[in-house]
């Protein structure tokens, strides 16, 4: 039986291949081309255009195993089995088996002596007890217990609890059915106990989602033309309960972790015992997440994932300092960071190559963040000895302990800590209020900010992204092949796309970019994709992500010349039939893309700006369009 975390990760995979499916390779932690979300956090976001029904290149039943970050229960980091970052390991149906198919092979994957062999008695489940968008579901209770789940181990919950996505505000989703494990004080659940009525004591391990909706804009729940089955399964619980252990921190990849971040420190159950592990924790799962984003290309910023980054980064460093790991001796000679993240590579270097290459950057990334953290950290302290000290307050009022908490990374312990020495008391409730308002506000921001997008499928979204394809292309020609795509970002209104470039366009290279985008509108060309390896790809001379994130096998989109054919003459030559269509574009891409580019009316650029050193960012917008779409379909 599998024990190690290596070993289930390629059960897992072993077990669904058994059962007809693909291995597809896990996306990037920066969703692509996707503006809905700013991490991937969970298995099923890159799939969302094939759960809304695009064909997927490698057929209706995939697995795969995804590194995910979700920073919503970053407070509860430390505990027995919160991670901001984590592998979901995870199986899906495109169309094809559902409730019974998933549930009879979950189960099987549980307790079958080939293959987890937990014994059934520790499983219990939860299913979705119905409201006005969607029926109880029975079906998935009755076929739990045909497989041999007693009816006192399934509980019932609402939609807060059982139910699924949409990752967005809009886009697919629907109920789904959790499994848990006892982890309660006696050997084996009490009768009746299941985690409808004894939440406490069952860890949650699997969840098998059913999409069958697409959530709209205005919140109501339209069926889906197909009915898909997403399922995630958390490979650090299952690690920990297949080690026998209580926590996924014990578990066999994160032992050497947490040793090298305790340093001098006891991990026992005392208070300062306990105090300690918290702390210890935080900097091994805070650094984890940073090393992994730092790979896939984040970088500490102010802004959106950099934003992320840099918080993640300060609170490990925080927490590090409130260990007074700073006096350990390897302090002064390295930084802390990068000592946590060699060993991180060390650990996951085998199955996540890419950390090995990018391992410089990472060094780097956080020796740099490391530097400026101490030098903002005196910055704070001197703002506190002028504002706090020198005022001769009482009491630090809340508007300055989350200043300090703000600005200069304080955490409030650490302002309670300096107030105790200087026998003052701080507005708790006061740094509460200010708190959570700034919460609100970024809360608020975020919303405005993620509304909409690609995941949305909508007419003008779907038309600026064929359009983002034509400028991509339109940009190689007028600026030279070193152009690469950096980021792009889009929503119903507008598209934003950024690119590297060391100088500012002219104005004649900006309409030079307009005429080529406006040229392939007015040819009006037919858009579709063939599906073909990566190498055939390349070949083709599409251009792209090349690495292997999207599976072996990808969609390339071409707009204009033999699309029937799938294989096209060079970008801006004639087809190879002699008819006069030239190949405008031909990208790699998930899709979807409208099917004639007529469709897209008019391009035309707002805006061209500096987005970072050496990247440059073009707003375009598209108008005059037909309202309604064809979308692109495969080649011929
Ligand atoms: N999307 C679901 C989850 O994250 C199942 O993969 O739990």
């Amino acid at each position: 039986m599998p024990r190690t975390t290596a070993e289930i990760r390629q059960a897992y995979l072993d077990f669904f291949k058994s059962k007809g499916h693909a291995v597809i390779a896990g996306a990037s932690l920066v969703p692509e081309n996707d503006p809905t979300v700013l991490f991937t956090t969970a298995g099923m976001h890159p799939l969302v255009p094939y759960l809304m029904g695009e064909k997927h290149p490698l057929g209706r039943r995939l697995c795969d195993v995804q590194l995910c970050v979700r920073t919503q229960d970053i407070d509860e980091v430390g505990d027995m089995s919160h991670l901001t970052c984590f592998e979901m390991l995870g199986n899906w149906s495109l169309g094809d088996y559902f409730k019974k198919g998933a549930i009879e092979m979950s189960f099987e994957f549980l307790t079958s002596q080939q293959w987890l062999g937990i014994d059934e008695k520790m499983l219990a489940v939860t299913c979705f007890e119905g409201d006005k968008d969607a029926p109880k579901d029975e079906e998935s209770a009755t076929i739990w217990e045909s497989v041999g789940i007693p009816r006192e181990r399934i509980g019932f919950l609402p939609k807060a609890k059982n139910w699924w996505g949409p990752a967005g505000k809009t886009g697919p989703c629907g109920p789904d059915t959790e499994m848990f494990y006892w982890v309660g004080p006696s050997v084996f659940p009490p009768s009746r106990s299941n985690p409808e009525n004894d939440d406490a004591n069952w860890l949650e391990i699997w969840n098998d989602v059913f999409m069958q909706y697409n959530k709209q804009e205005d919140g109501s729940f339209v069926p889906l033309a197909q009915q898909n089955v997403d399922t995630g399964m958390g490979l650090e619980r299952v690690a920990a309960v297949m080690q026998g252990v209580k926590s996924v921190y014990e578990t066999d990849a994160f032992s050497s972790l947490v040793e090298l971040a305790r340093g001098v420190h006891i991990l026992d159950d005392t208070e300062l015992g306990r105090y300690v592990t918290r702390h210890v924790r935080i900097i091994v799962d805070h650094l984890k997440a940073s090393t992994f984003m730092i790979a896939d290309g984040v970088r500490p910023s102010n802004v959106d994932q950099g934003y992320v980054l840099r918080k993640i980064i300060r609170r490990a460093l925080r927490s590090i300092r409130r260990l007074n790991i700073e006096v350990h001796a390897d302090f002064e000679t390295r930084m802390y960071c990068s000592v946590i993240a060699q060993e991180i590579i060390h650990q996951y270097g085998d199955c996540y190559s890419h950390l090995q290459e990018k391992s410089r950057e990472i060094y780097q990334t956080l020796n740099h963040e490391e530097g400026q953290f101490k030098h903002t950290l005196s910055e704070g302290l001197r703002h506190y000895d002028k504002t706090v000290l020198k005022t001769g307050m009482t009491i630090i009022d809340g508007a300055t302990a989350f200043r300090l908490y703000d600005t200069y990374g304080f955490p409030i312990e650490m302002t309670r800590d300096l107030a105790a020495e200087g026998h003052l008391k701080v507005d708790e409730e006061g740094f509460k209020k200010a708190f959570e308002q700034h919460q609100k506000l970024s809360r608020a921001g975020a919303e405005k900010k993620f509304a909409g997008g690609l995941a949305d499928h909508s007419a003008e979204t779907t038309k600026l992204h064929t359009a983002t394809h034509l400028l991509n292309a339109a940009l190689r020609k007028i600026l030279g092949d070193g152009i690469w795509q950096k980021g792009s970002n889009i929503t119903a209104e507008r598209l934003r796309f950024d690119f590297s470039y060391p100088d500012k366009m002219t104005p004649e290279q900006i309409k030079q970019a307009e005429d080529f985008v406006n040229e392939a509108i007015k040819a009006d060309v037919p858009v579709s994709y063939s599906v073909m390896t990566v190498d055939e790809a390349k070949a083709a001379g599409a251009i792209g992500v090349f690495e292997s994130k999207y599976g072996e096998k990808v969609k390339v989109y071409t707009m204009g010349g033999d699309t029937e054919l799938g294989k096209n003459s060079e970008l801006g030559q004639k087809s190879e039939l002699g008819r006069n269509v030239p190949v405008f574009s031909k990208e790699i891409c998930g899709g979807p893309h409208v099917a004639k580019t007529g469709m897209l009316g008019h391009f035309k650029i707002q805006k061209e700006e500096s987005s970072s050193a050496g990247v440059r960012r073009i707003k375009a917008v598209v108008s005059g369009g037909p309202q309604e779409i064809e979308v692109a379909t495969e080649a011929k």
